[in-house]
């Protein structure tokens, strides 16, 4: 396999023979990688992989390493990073009007967190390539019909018909052309306009009005009202604060798509996976001799780790020896998602059994992936009510731990869906049928986001 490489960051010689076993980009073909699809077409996939290689990449490498900044400022408590959006991206999803409400979302929640932290937050939104999903189950069954599982728009169909969950390596092109318009669109918000602080500000008042459940969280917004004034007062230049950093990140499931996506940077001649700035292996693709972990060990952005509640601190050493042997800070992620009835437990004796051998890891908490639940009218849900629990249970580990709490990574939608019961909007097992519309996990809608926002706040204003 001759390594691939963009013209516009190509090296002189960087191509010639030998560059693979330098780069070790490929490695990971030797290896078990979980999770990948099962493509029939050979010269299909071929066709679709050699046009991704020629394809522009999606960020610059550049950004990634000023997101690792970013993580790194985090780890030492000096940032809190916000990490949201879908579980499952979809293709159809890729609308104007959806995309804004994310946006807008992450940008609410962050000016909330900005101020109950008093320090920077580092927005990330899971978008621009969230589309690939590892499932339990290679197979699905209804009315005695067996199909494929639904993987995520890049791999496979949502709908329930042979064609449509056949794996089509079509869906890898079109992965990346959705990414690239939903990026563009993030970028445009954010670059023009769409964040300032006062706009930003304003939303979040017509948030507080907008149920009396929320009246408790009155104080904070006053007390933003008053920074603002304050900040204004002082001369504070609002212009500059009319555009935020934003960065994309993924799962990086599907290794072939990222393979094709990694190039060689022209600045510093390293690997860079340019499919989105920050990528993460997931739950169930984290094994320590596994293709998803060596893949990743080869690629320079700064990454993540899910980690589940059967997670020790020896598999927690093991990655962090492979995925940062030079303990470079931002580099590695470790977000747990451990469960609410579980995290008050296995959180404190992961972190004592780490002691202070890895200063340099960033701890977020995804307190969805570990809460979800069956409801009784049989919509796969969560409750506000356990993804809080945990959130609560994340900060108190660390605190008592003496470690740094860094962030958050949540599944959100700035719609206004029925998924996650409870909140102050008080959905319940039958409130879910009313607007259901995930394609894999349920997410917070965007009420459920701020309120969490606001509580999350409270935690770090006691923090600071
Ligand atoms: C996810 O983040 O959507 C996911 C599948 O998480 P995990 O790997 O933690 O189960
Ligand atoms: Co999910």
């Amino acid at each position: 396999m001759s390594l691939h490489i963009d013209p516009v960051f190509a090296q002189t010689d960087i191509t010639a023979a030998g560059t693979d076993d330098l780069t070790g980009l490929d490695d990971w073909r030797s290896m078990d990688a979980k999770q990948q699809p099962t493509y029939l077409d050979a010269e299909a996939l071929e066709d679709s992989l050699t046009k991704l290689r020629s394809l522009p990449p999606l960020i610059f490498a550049g950004e990634a390493d000023v997101l690792k900044q970013r993580i790194a400022a985090a780890s030492r408590g000096e940032a809190f990073v916000l990490a949201g959006g879908d579980c499952a991206e979809s293709f159809a999803g890729a609308q104007a009007d959806k995309i804004r409400a994310r946006v807008q979302t992450v940008l609410q929640m962050a000016a909330v967190l900005t101020y109950g932290g008093s320090m920077p937050v580092v927005k990330i939104g899971r978008m621009a390539g969230q589309f690939a999903k590892p499932r339990s189950a290679d197979m699905e069954t209804r009315d005695g019909v067996t199909l494929p599982s639904f993987r995520g728009d890049i791999v496979n169909g949502y709908e329930f018909t042979e064609e449509s969950r056949r794996h089509d390596p079509a869906r890898l092109l079109q992965g990346y052309h959705v990414s690239s318009s939903t990026l563009n669109l993030i970028r445009a918000f954010t670059q023009g306009g769409f964040a300032d602080l006062r706009l930003v500000h304003e939303w979040n008042r017509g948030f507080l009005a907008s149920n009396p459940g929320y009246q408790r969280y009155e104080q904070t917004a006053r007390e933003i009202d008053r920074a603002i004034r304050f900040m204004d007062a002082c001369g504070a230049d609002f212009d500059a604060l009319r555009t935020t950093e934003f960065y994309s990140a993924h799962e990086a499931l599907l290794l072939e798509y990222e393979r094709a996506l990694t190039r060689i940077d022209s600045r510093t001649g390293l690997p860079y996976d340019v499919s989105g700035h920050f990528l993460w292996i997931g739950e169930r693709t984290r094994e320590i001799d596994g293709a998803h972990v060596d893949f990743l060990s080869k690629v320079q952005n700064p990454i993540g780790v899910k980690l589940g509640p059967t997670a020790t601190a020896e598999d927690a050493l093991a990655l962090a020896e492979k995925l940062d042997p030079n303990a470079e800070p931002g580099r590695l992620t470790f977000v747990t998602r451990m469960g609410a009835g579980k995290i008050n437990d296995v959180l404190p004796k992961l972190l004592a059994g780490i002691g202070d051998r890895l200063p340099q890891v960033t701890w977020m908490s995804d307190p969805m992936h570990g809460n979800t639940i069956t409801s009784s009218t049989g919509y796969k849900t969560r409750r506000f009510e356990d993804v809080m629990a945990e959130v609560e249970g994340f900060f108190s580990a660390h605190q008592e731990a003496g470690t740094i709490p860094g962030g958050l990574h949540i599944e959100l939608t700035g719609d206004d869906v029925t998924e996650i019961m409870g909140g102050a909007t008080e959905i319940d097992d039958e409130g879910l049928r009313r607007r259901y519309e995930t394609l894999v996990d349920p997410r917070l809608n965007h009420d459920q986001s701020l309120e969490m926002a606001f509580q999350v706040a409270e935690y770090l204003t006691r923090r600071g």
